[in-house]
């Protein structure tokens, strides 16, 4: 993952929650010969079962023969972190963005510390990215001095900032903060991540790459697009779920598409 940062590419991390959008994914990264991040979070792991979850990622990789990478998304506990770490991922997210410093810097240097033995990497957050349904005054930015700080006193591999998204789609369009990126890429020495990548415009996108962003995660537009899709497909008489829902499937294929050659070919 190192080596796209300094090539400045961006690398999508995009989350699945059932077959359909997990091979609309695969299919979009096939296509395009790109590689992927695929990304539970604990409520994907509940829905489907971590097991199953897992299985079906890595079987799909496989499948489809793309290359990537399966990660906990916004893990909340050293417990969920270490779970997903024994099932063989290949990065968890420790996100410990809501405590106190100090205690973000205990629990994310614990995740370091377990993950190093599953040969994984470790993803934490500083700041705070507002969280889907939040207001996006629920942000807090990211401060470059105490990013170095925390990097340095983790050792995690890469780091969630917080300069101007949020989860979910935006009210009115985001004003990414590229002086204080600039700044954060400058201070600190991991691989930078970009969350609440939906509904951000391509040129932001592409500029937050270009000042040192790695990877880019996207959700909300995969779950919308599905669903909308199923939604204008679902009025006919048809009842061979296996007829409906490729549509949906595809639909998701078409946008990670999209969204792979804005964040590869930046
Ligand atoms: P969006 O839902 O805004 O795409 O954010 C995704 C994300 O950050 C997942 O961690
Ligand atoms: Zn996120
Ligand atoms: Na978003």
């Amino acid at each position: 993952m190192r080596q796209l940062t300094s090539e400045r590419k961006g690398l999508l991390a995009t989350n699945f929650y059932n077959l359909e959008t997990l091979h609309g994914v695969l299919a979009a990264a096939k296509e395009t010969n790109q590689p992927v991040v695929l990304q539970l979070t604990s409520s994907s792991i509940d829905y489907m079962g971590l097991h199953t979850a897992v299985e079906l990622a890595r079987t799909g990789l496989k499948e489809f023969g793309v290359e990537g990478w399966i990660h906990l998304d916004h893990g909340s506990s050293v417990e969920l972190a270490q779970s997903c770490l024994d099932v063989g991922f290949d990065s968890v997210m420790i996100d410990g963005s809501e405590l106190a410093f100090e205690e973000n810097i205990r629990i994310t240097r614990e995740v370091v510390k377990r993950a190093q033995a599953y040969n994984a990497n470790v993803e934490a957050e500083l700041g705070y990215v507002a969280k889907l349904g939040q207001s996006h005054e629920a942000q807090v930015f990211t401060q470059a001095e105490e990013a170095k700080v925390f990097v340095e006193e983790t050792g995690v591999d890469a780091l969630a900032v917080a300069i101007g998204t949020a989860h979910g789609f935006y009210k009115k369009e985001p004003q990414l903060q590229f002086n204080l990126l600039k700044d954060i890429h400058a201070t600190v020495d991991t691989i930078l991540v970009l969350h609440g990548g939906s509904g951000v415009p391509e040129e932001q996108l592409r500029k937050a790459i270009t000042l040192g962003i790695c990877k880019v995660n996207l959700a909300t537009e995969i779950k919308n697009i599905f669903i909308k899709t199923l939604q204008a497909t679902l009025n006919g008489e048809e009842i061979d779920l296996r007829k409906i829902f490729p549509v949906a499937t595809h639909s998701v294929t078409q946008l990670v598409k999209e969204k792979l050659l804005v964040v590869q070919n930046n």
